[in-house]
């Protein structure tokens, strides 16, 4: 723990000095804001001054970031904490690190050179003995969905998914028609070599298919067979609904042969290609296909600006809501939002999202039309952002910035697997404190001096 913490200084000094000899400015935002929404739920303060108002912590220092641009520092950097009140995971705390960036006049380009000059010579500073592939790959969402079922791929290794809908589309196989019928999907890859897996071992499988949201797995063991290979019928139930043409032509777009297994699922796209991201790692780890010694670092492009959120029926910002959509598609942000493609981009690395950041909205007009396709209204968009819309009319820069996690980064520099062993005093996965032993309960007085009044919970 204590060569981590001195790793993670020297992480963070060598990214200062990184950016100071490249003319960046640290600069510190304040902690007691307003809400910055990045997506998650804020943490807030209760002001004692002013009864009955609130601070929230910021998620990120996003919006001061882009008025100190208007305010014409070109170049802006910060090692921010940033708070967030979502729940806790090996890889998320409520309270994190980022090296936070903007630049005036730049475009997505500019962003992602300075960014791999970066790492490199982050990790040749404080970790020459690990490799990091270069330049590293940009890859489009788009592709990285379709090839492993996810936007943060680990790119160590293969595995990669093909879709099988259109093979078994006529499929006398109940699970994969409802699946099909249904709008869904029926996808795959290859296990090379664990068609000897045993019953055990495929049950394994098949639950951690069952955590992810799967219905089931389709694990079909191949052998030789007559005009090429056959399943094992131990392995699956499913095999008996399957013709051999079926099986042959699944095995061929799997790329796979006698002694492999083929791991599929059927079910709505979104859960198809959660279930075999997991999958997938899985497998790269039983395989022994992970070096740890790799830090295989890619950026993923041309991300959609909007995502359709089903639940509440409304669009929302993929990114945040300040990420600029590709010129060439402005037009359809009157007509086909789910078409626009956004000036953002990703940093993923050994299967964890380092970073995200993109080119910004700098113009009121287009700004307030975003504002209002996620469905904030004249006065909430006052309310919230009218610094911003009035900070765009003093003549905004073009800009845009990017913010990988430190904790992050020093956790795969330091080969954790979780970023509590990289940072002094973290929470535990119930955001508690155990020195501290917060969070705690406060005395009447304190309620009362910050005009809050204790309630059951109903
Ligand atoms: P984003 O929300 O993607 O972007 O965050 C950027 C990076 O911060 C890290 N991170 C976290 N690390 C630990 N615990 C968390 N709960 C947590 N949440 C995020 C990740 C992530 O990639 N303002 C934008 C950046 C920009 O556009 O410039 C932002 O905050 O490594």
């Amino acid at each position: 723990m204590k060569e981590n913490i001195i790793l993670r200084h020297k992480v963070v000094k060598c990214l200062r000095d990184f950016l100071d000899a490249r003319g960046f400015v640290e600069i510190e935002t304040p902690i007691l804001i307003k809400s910055t929404p990045e997506g998650a739920r804020d943490f807030l303060v209760p002001s004692r001054l002013q009864p009955g108002k609130f601070y929230a912590l910021p998620q990120s220092p996003q919006q001061l970031k882009q008025l100190l641009m208007v305010a014409g520092f070109e170049k802006y950097y910060q090692v921010a904490r940033c708070f967030r009140d979502e729940d806790l995971r090996a890889d998320r705390q409520l309270e994190f690190t980022q090296l936070d960036i903007e630049m005036s006049f730049v475009e997505e380009d500019d962003i992602l050179h300075l960014m791999e000059d970066m790492f490199v010579s982050l990790v040749e500073t404080v970790k020459p003995s690990m490799k990091l592939p270069k330049p590293f790959p940009r890859l489009s969402y788009d592709d990285v969905m379709e090839r492993y079922g996810t936007d943060k791929p680990d790119i160590r290794f293969g595995l990669e998914l093909s879709d099988l809908t259109e093979i078994v589309a006529g499929s006398e196989f109940g699970v994969f028609r409802s699946a099909i019928n249904g709008g869904g999907k029926v996808r795959g890859f290859r296990a090379p070599g664990c068609g000897t897996y045993t019953r055990r071992q495929l049950d394994e499988l098949i639950d951690l298919s069952k955590s992810f949201g799967a219905k089931g797995l389709v694990a079909l063991a191949l052998v030789k067979g007559s005009g090429g290979v056959a399943v094992d019928k131990a392995s699956s139930a499913a095999a008996r609904f399957l013709t051999s043409e079926e099986i042959n032509k699944m095995a061929d777009r799997l790329g796979a042969e006698a002694g492999d297994l083929l791991l599929i699922v059927s079910d709505k796209t979104g859960v198809v290609n959660k279930v075999l991201d997991q999958l997938r790692r899985e497998m790269g780890r039983r395989l022994g296909l992970v070096d740890r010694n790799v830090l295989a670092v890619a950026f993923i492009v041309d991300f959609p600006l909007f995502e359709w959120n089903e639940e509440e029926k409304r669009w929302q910002a993929s990114h945040h809501p300040f990420t600029a959509p590709r010129d060439e598609d402005l037009p359809m942000l009157e007509t086909s939002p789910a078409r626009i493609r956004a000036k953002c981009y990703d940093i993923i690395c050994n299967g964890y999202e380092l970073s995200s950041g993109s080119i910004r909205i700098h113009n009121r007009d287009i700004q307030e039309k975003v504002f209002t396709l996620l469905g904030y209204d004249r006065e909430r968009v006052q309310r919230l952002f009218g610094h911003m819309l009035e900070a765009f009319e003093y003549g905004a820069p073009p800009h845009g910035g990017v913010a990988p996690g430190i904790d992050r980064v020093v956790m795969l520099l330091a080969g954790e697997e979780s970023i509590r062993e990289v940072i002094a005093f973290p929470k535990n996965q119930a955001g508690g404190d155990l020195t501290f032993d917060a969070p705690s309960e406060v005395s009447d007085e304190q309620l009362l001096e910050l005009h809050l009044a204790r309630r059951e919970d109903p």
